[in-house]
């Protein structure tokens, strides 16, 4: 089976109620979507002390996103969220301090200093087989736990030079999934304007706690790191955190405080792990389901790599592992919306977007939209060989945002990710577990709510092959 239509939660009949949104057992707003949300151009929740629209027109999209970016600044509301955990980080705010945190972050993530992180990557990779390595052949494995892990371990190596133990990692993870659980619980009263007697102040507390542990890990790696540089001892290190040390505001020729290093630390440690985690996951539940995609997939990994290890210049010449990771960006985009505040009032087709409405587009829909994509629902890696589908890329297809907001570790996670499925496919096989199909529930990312278990054989070619 190479196409197949993959889990996705089956769309309501009709709208439903708010109410019901906001109250009912819904495991998330995946699940509040119903049939026509995915073929329209345009959609609007209007309630007492809320007006929401949904954009999914492409020209809307651009203009949201790039044409007129300034005027639909980042959601305040998301600023909110996470300011516990990310403080003053680039991923929310806005501004002039958004522009200058932008020009000082963007030489991290150049080509060269890529360059120079591929082999702290590599050595995650590594320690991500010798992990593998240690199961019993064929067991059922929730691959999710270990997607977190190896790109919590990547994040960890590029940014800080330290490497993650299974302690650490599973405390950070932890605290993580609760930050994660928690989130629309906090979320849900301040968009829906609900009376402070409805105010979530245990999930806060929890929330606030959660974030706590976080930074506190963060800050003891970050802490030695900034006193010696103040110090004029930059180190020997080549990874992030040393760029970040060295970045200067063109304007004022300052570099970042701790507490903004920390924040920006915090931030790359949540957009860089948890996304590409995520993605990585869900590739690998696709892949366990399609056993001709992977064959091609580890051929093709053999064929370029023979048994050594991928090296900086092999990612880009897999192209069915490329397209492979392109298509489970398009049917569990990480980020599955952004959300947005017009600072103006403005006519987006028959409608008046009045200044302080939220405007929120959701690549989950967009990338399953019926008018834009053919087969939306079906995984197909080949479809990018096609002529249609190269033109819905163009204009229905943004994973990693779009306009001056778009990712930063765009090309740091695709890099990242044709090193580990390349890795992966080259050594073992995924089948799946029928009984315990995936779950998909939009959190801060799109994750399973049960996790993601696949069976993981090793594949006899590559089982002697030294890490
Ligand atoms: C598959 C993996 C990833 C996906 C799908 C992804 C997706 C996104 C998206 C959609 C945005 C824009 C959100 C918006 O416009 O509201 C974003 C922003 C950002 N991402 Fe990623 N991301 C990924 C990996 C990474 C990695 C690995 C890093 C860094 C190590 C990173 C760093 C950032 C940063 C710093 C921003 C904020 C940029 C700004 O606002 O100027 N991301 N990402």
């Amino acid at each position: 089976m190479s196409r197949f239509c993959p889990v996705y939660p089956k769309p309501l009949k009709s709208k439903a109620s708010m109410l019901l949104m906001f109250f009912g057992k819904r495991r998330s707003w995946l699940d509040g979507l119903y049939e026509r949300s995915y073929g329209m151009k345009m959609g609007e929740i209007k309630l007492p002390g809320l007006e929401l629209y949904m954009v999914n027109e492409p020209p809307l999209v651009r203009r949201v996103l790039i044409e007129q970016a300034a005027k639909f600044p980042k959601h305040t509301l998301l600023g909110k969220l996470l300011k516990p955990l990310l403080g003053e980080s680039i991923f929310t705010t806005n501004g002039e301090q958004w522009q200058r945190q932008r020009a000082m972050m963007d030489q991290s993530f150049a080509q060269t200093r890529l360059k120079l992180v591929f082999p702290l990557m590599k050595a995650a990779a590594s320690a991500m087989t010798e992990r593998l390595d240690k199961l019993p052949d064929g067991i059922a494995y929730d691959v999710d736990v270990e997607m977190t892990h190896v790109t919590a371990d990547i994040i960890f190596r590029t940014i800080l030079s330290q490497t993650l133990s299974g302690e650490s990692a599973h405390k950070i993870f932890d605290a993580f999934t609760r930050f994660q659980e928690l989130a629309p619980r906090i979320v849900n009263p301040v968009l829906f304007k609900l009376p402070r007697l409805f105010s979530p102040w245990l999930a806060i507390r929890r929330s606030n706690q959660a974030a706590g542990e976080i930074r506190a890990h963060l800050e003891g790696f970050i802490r030695p790191r900034y006193d010696a540089h103040q110090q004029g001892n930059p180190g020997a290190h080549q990874d992030i955190l040393a760029s970040l040390l060295d970045a200067v505001d063109p304007q004022t020729g300052r570099g970042f405080s701790f507490d903004e290093l920390v924040d920006q630390v915090a931030m790359l440690f949540l957009a860089g792990h948890e996304t590409s985690a995520s993605a990585l996951a869900w590739s690998l539940y696709l892949i366990s389901m399609s056993p001709e995609i992977q064959e091609r997939m580890h051929a093709e990994a053999v064929a370029v790599l023979g048994d050594k290890d991928p090296d900086y210049s092999d990612i880009k010449q897999m192209s069915l592992i490329w397209n492979v990771f392109r298509e489970t960006l398009r049917l569990y985009p990480p980020v599955g919306f952004f959300a947005r505040q017009a600072t103006e009032t403005q006519t987006m087709r028959d409608k008046t977007v009045h200044a302080g409405a939220s405007v929120v587009i959701a690549p989950w829909l967009i990338h399953r939209h019926r008018d834009l994509w053919e087969r939306p629902d079906e995984f197909d890696p080949d479809r990018y060989n096609t002529d249609s589908a190269k033109e819905s890329l163009k204009c229905a297809y943004l994973p990693f945002g779009l306009g001056p907001r778009v990712c930063m570790g765009a090309t740091f996670a695709l890099q990242e990710a044709g090193l580990i499925l390349a890795t992966l496919v080259q050594r073992y096989r995924f089948e799946p577990v029928p009984e315990h199909p995936p779950q998909p529930v939009g959190r801060l990312t799109i994750r399973s709510d049960n996790g993601i278990r696949v069976r993981i054989l090793k594949r006899e070619e590559t089982a002697e092959k030294t890490p």
